[in-house]
């Protein structure tokens, strides 16, 4: 697929997304009906002014007690579809999907049903929107990692189609050292890694989940740059870090869209690609992330391109597909000039 020459935006691969992140409060409110399930709001615009959240906790409360409304396999499917196609519409060719399975088989959804929609979801927005997709499943730091080891016992039971593992959820406070085991067998059964670090942490944080969980790429990464160490260990080896800058905005992880460190993760030669975390509730989708910075720091198309390409071949994808994604974002960056809005991205 040769990407248009009109498109405003590359095309890119997100590889930044928690499924949970992208329950919108009127998809939220028509699961709680379908499921009997009581939300403590009146109706989507009160749940929606909730959204102002004071740190990476104040957020991650209300995620988890919304994603309860998440009962079923077709909740799932549902939630996975709705993604791709808004997905599709920003310009996303590839999703790389992180989903807190502890959440819902901690309260009692059956691990069968979750991954069974996300996959079914997977599947059939794939084919309705042509936005190919990844499942990770992303152990949470802040429950014990015995969990995680069970999990993955589980997932491995099942032969669950999933590409990956993921470290998320509450960074400061809560070591990654015990997730060690889970990523290492997780590694020996063929599956990926990737794991948050230094959101909201400190920069050695990033040097612990590199060489303590084997991480192949790492998610925001945006306190490196206070370890000139760290930041020329992941310029040498071009770790991909997977950067969330409206995300940290609304988390207050940084003051301000002006005050981000995008540009000098750029100027640091830094692998960075554009990503949106949790989109539902931070009011933006990974176009809008590349609206909004684009804007913000006067992006050069070149510098977007190479966004682009760096979500490529920061995913999971196998090489010749990465290949054949980059040689659009290559024709999207040589059709310059001609920034006329297509028809999907306005
Ligand atoms: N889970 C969902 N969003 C997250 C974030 N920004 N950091 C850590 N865990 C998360
Ligand atoms: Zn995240």
């Amino acid at each position: 697929m040769t990407a248009p020459p009109t498109t405003p935006r590359p095309p890119r691969a997100e590889l930044h997304l928690h499924l949970e992140g992208t329950l919108e409060p009127e998809l939220a409110f028509s699961l709680a009906e379908r499921n009997r399930v009581a939300l403590p709001f009146a109706d989507p615009a009160a749940l929606r002014a909730a959204y102002d959240f004071t740190d990476l906790q104040s957020f991650l409360d209300l995620y988890h007690a919304t994603s309860q409304v998440l009962r079923t396999a077709e909740d799932f499917a549902d939630l996975t579809v709705a993604y791709l196609r808004r997905a599709a519409a920003g310009g996303v060719r590839h999703a790389e999907v992180m989903v807190d399975l502890q959440t819902h088989v901690a309260r009692g959804v059956p691990l069968e049903e979750v991954v069974a929609g996300v996959a079914r979801g997977l599947a059939d927005g794939e084919a309705e929107t042509g936005v190919s997709g990844l499942l990770i499943a992303a152990f949470l730091r802040h429950r014990p990692a015995a969990e995680a080891d069970a999990l993955l016992d589980d997932l491995l039971a099942l032969d669950a189609p999933v590409a990956g593992v993921g470290l998320a959820s509450t960074e400061v406070g809560f070591s990654a050292a015990p997730f060690a085991p889970a990523f290492a067998r997780a590694a020996a059964h063929g599956l990926r890694r990737t794991a948050h670090a230094a959101e909201e942490g400190p920069a050695w944080h990033v040097t612990e989940v590199l060489d303590v969980l084997g991480a192949e790429r790492v998610d925001h990464g945006i306190r490196a740059l206070e370890d000139p160490d760290v930041v020329a260990r992941l310029v040498r080896d071009q770790v991909p870090l997977t950067v969330c800058p409206v995300s940290n905005v609304r988390l207050r992880a940084v003051p301000s869209l002006a005050e981000h460190p995008l540009p000098r993760m750029l100027a640091a030669g830094l692998n960075v690609s554009l990503n949106s975390d949790d989109p539902s509730y931070f009011g933006g989708y990974v176009d809008e992330v590349d609206d909004a910075v684009t804007a913000q720091f006067h992006l050069t198309r070149d510098q977007r391109a190479d966004l682009a390409a760096a979500s490529f071949r920061g995913s999971f994808l196998p090489a010749e597909r990465v290949a054949t994604h980059v040689a659009d974002v290559e024709a999207w960056r040589g059709a310059s000039g001609n920034t006329r809005p297509g028809p999907a991205a306005s």
